[in-house]
């Protein structure tokens, strides 16, 4: 169900995506239903301004953000993915937010092996009443990625095949 709700997100923000003006990243955001969410939607309320560059995924706890969430959502082409948590000791499900950290540190390290810089991927505890912080937070995410420029780990990956079919191409040509 996720994986769908990617697709439909990605797709919707290519449109807005490099557009003539320059480089418009392209940031996935998971913020947990019953703090970052609510967050964002003080900001809304509060008409305090973030980039426009963020689609929300709403989850029920910053805990059930799989890190195949996270990697589907680079495969498809975001830019940037951020995760939105309650405070240590503020998780509805009690430990939630202390499995998600444990895993977000694993992942950094795999990103990093993948060439994908840690600016891109970002975890923050923002409590209900935080609107401020997710605008510095997108605001800053944002002009962070903007500044390393695009992913584009679906070309990447494209790249890399066409890559390995030449190389194996080589390899039986070699041994004919
Ligand atoms: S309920 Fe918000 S992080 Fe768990």
């Amino acid at each position: 169900m996720a994986g769908a709700m990617l697709n439909l997100i990605m797709e919707n923000q290519t449109s807005t995506n490099g557009t003539a003006s320059g480089f418009e990243p392209r940031i996935v955001a998971f913020f947990c239903n019953w703090c970052t969410y609510t967050a964002a939607d003080l900001a809304g309320v509060s008409r305090l301004k973030y980039a426009a560059n963020v689609r929300v995924v709403r989850v029920m706890c910053s805990g059930r953000v799989d890190p195949q969430f996270i990697l589907d959502a680079f495969a498809k082409g975001a830019d940037g993915v951020l995760i939105g948590g309650c405070h240590p000791g503020d998780c509805h499900y009690i430990e939630g937010n202390y499995k998600l950290l444990r895993r977000v540190r694993l992942l950094h390290r795999m990103l990093r092996d993948m060439g994908i810089e840690d600016d891109r991927f970002r975890l923050e505890w923002i409590s209900a009443a935080e609107g401020e912080k997710v605008k510095t937070v997108i605001n800053d995410m944002v002009e962070k990625v903007r500044k390393l420029g695009p992913l584009q780990l679906p070309q990447r990956f494209r790249d890399g095949d066409k890559e390995l079919e030449g190389e194996q191409l080589k390899a039986e040509a070699a041994h004919v």
